[in-house]
């Protein structure tokens, strides 16, 4: 298999590039709008076919490629059924193996972040998304989160996977690319081994984050598959415009 990891800078996301030796058909997981250009490069440079993007949930800060692939590509649109996007050509489920040519994605089901989000087991490596991230996990203020549900897709479902399955979440903040689950079960300040619901409740509960910036433009636009607002604010243009050095200074 081909693999790369890809990063966008603004909402610190990780996109994965995933393609096939044999068929040389490829799928993005996550992909982010302002970055499409970046990611048709790597793809082109591979000698890669873009079938599918692959979303793990609706995501609120930062708007999905997904749409603008498939205008430019032809590529098709994968998505948790259980969002219930009409533009989605197809609906992941939980156990429904996911297969372009010789790759295979596992669906799990790790409601909590979101309430239909899902990570991707691929052989050696498991894509999580918002649920598990590098000694962290996403918030449960929005998008019908779920402290107690975060917690038993986690322990229940990523933590019974092996020791050695990599880890490789949707963000990094500090440019940590990659974990495994035994260090996670190890060394993960929310979820980690002696953790109990308790104090997990407790640490979700008193994070004192900010609302997010772009939530409001983002899970609207997501829920179509990308697009961006007429009416984005300009302070908020790089979400959904690459920002490049005007030639006029
Ligand atoms: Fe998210």
């Amino acid at each position: 298999m081909i693999f790369r990891q890809l990063f966008e800078p603004l909402s610190s996301t990780y996109t994965y590039l995933l393609g096939c030796d044999e068929t040389g058909n490829a799928l993005l997981i996550d992909p982010v709008i302002t970055s499409v250009d970046r990611d048709l490069d790597e793809i082109k440079r591979l000698g890669l076919n873009l079938a599918y993007s692959i979303e793990t949930h609706i995501h609120a800060d930062h708007i999905t490629a997904a749409l603008e692939l498939k205008k430019k590509t032809g590529s098709k649109i994968a998505a948790p059924a259980f969002d219930r996007r009409p533009c989605t050509d197809l609906g992941i489920e939980e156990d429904k193996h996911f297969r372009i040519g010789s790759i295979t994605l596992q669906p799990l089901h790790t409601p909590g972040h979101t309430d239909g989000h899902f990570s991707y087991l691929c052989d050696d490596r498991v894509f999580t998304g918002d649920a598990l991230l590098i000694e962290g996990c996403g918030r449960t203020d929005f998008q019908n989160g779920d402290a107690d549900a975060l917690f038993r897709s986690v322990k229940e479902k990523l933590f019974s996977l092996p020791d050695d399955c990599l880890v490789y979440p949707a963000h990094d903040y500090n440019h940590r690319r990659v974990s495994a689950i035994g260090q996670e079960k190890q060394r993960n300040p929310r979820l980690g081994n002696n953790r109990t619901l308790e104090d997990f409740r407790e640490i979700m509960a008193n994070l004192n984050l900010p609302y997010p910036t772009f939530i409001d433009y983002a899970v609207p636009g997501n829920r179509l598959c990308g697009v961006c607002p007429d009416n984005l604010p300009d302070n908020l243009q790089g979400y959904c415009r690459q920002m490049t050095n005007s030639p006029q200074g």
